[in-house]
């Protein structure tokens, strides 16, 4: 079995390397898998020649999202692609956490705006039920252009360079248990859950959403994926994914679904990456 495992091209002056590499290495020599690293930047590649993509750390796609939805169609036509292009084009704009509220799961509250004149009026009213609050692109990842505000004009500035990047903005309460409790990021490998990781807060920390620590498997977070799996179509056919979810007002919210590229921090649970490719073997034979 030969499986193109993706990854992007990495800024060196903002480096963000996918620590699960080691472990993903290991895992497809033990099971006899041909893992080659490709680009997914590289027009020159033959997808046909493998039986599986994979998508993982093709984190640079956030500028260019059309040229990479454009690219997971290719491979998709050419092979079998995980998580699909159907999937990967509904999560790679925040704007499906909308559709997950309008289906029941609870969410940090969030507004979408597009220009200047809109963020002025959700800053003020954010600020009218939160101390301070959140601002990030609807497009992103690992928190770039992502800010805390503690003001009207900290957060204007925020907004500000998000549409200067052609983006729309998010707007939510800062959730200050992400400090405290920890944002979780829970790993889900076709379809059972793996392990849990406690995140680095990246708007008060730092960093491009790098994990602290473990932490066990609490019903509370079994009960919460279930919840998710019912709001996501065909979910049983995604082959990973992460539910990021933090504590608001004593209840878990969503932050985040990545079903894209999630980084699924392997280095808290290496037999993940074996499961991960066991399940990718059964989906091809
Ligand atoms: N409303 C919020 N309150 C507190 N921290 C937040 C909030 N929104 C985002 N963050 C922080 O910023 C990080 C990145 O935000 P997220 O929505 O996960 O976007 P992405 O990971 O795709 O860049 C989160 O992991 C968290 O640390
Ligand atoms: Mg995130």
């Amino acid at each position: 079995m030969r499986i193109a495992y993706v990854v992007g091209d990495e800024d060196p002056l903002d480096p963000d390397p996918d620590l699960d590499i080691p472990y993903a290495k290991q895992a497809a020599q033990d099971l006899n898998i041909d893992l080659v690293f490709t680009n997914w930047n590289d027009q020159s590649i033959d997808w046909s020649n493998f039986d599986a993509g994979l998508i993982r750390s093709t984190w640079d796609y956030v500028p260019k999202r059309d040229k990479f939805l454009e690219f997971a169609k290719k491979v998709e036509q050419q092979t079998k692609l995980f998580n699909s292009f159907d999937v990967m084009s509904w999560n790679t704009d925040k704007k499906y956490l909308q559709q997950m509220a309008e289906g029941g799961l609870q969410i940090i509250p969030t507004k979408f705006v597009s220009n200047l004149n809109e963020a002025k009026v959700e800053i003020d009213s954010a600020f009218s039920q939160s101390k301070s609050i959140a601002i990030k692109p609807s497009i992103g990842a690992g928190a770039r252009l992502a800010g805390k505000a503690g003001n009207a004009a900290e957060a204007i500035n925020l907004a500000e360079k998000i549409f200067a990047a052609n983006r729309t903005a998010m707007i939510q309460p800062y959730i200050e248990s992400v400090d405290t409790e920890g944002e979780k990021a829970i790993i889900v490998i076709d379809g059972q859950i793996s392990h849990v990781a406690i995140k680095v807060p990246a708007l008060t920390k730092g960093g491009h959403g790098d994990a602290a620590r473990k932490e066990e498997i609490s019903t509370e977070v079994v009960n919460f994926v279930n919840k998710v799996s019912q709001c996501v179509k065909d979910w049983d056919d995604l082959l990973f994914a992460r539910v990021d979810v933090v504590r608001y007002k004593g209840e878990l919210v969503l932050m985040e679904l990545e079903l894209t590229e999630p980084w699924l921090f392997m280095q808290y649970r290496p037999e993940s990456a074996k499961d991960l490719f066991k399940a990718l073997q059964n989906r091809i034979v």
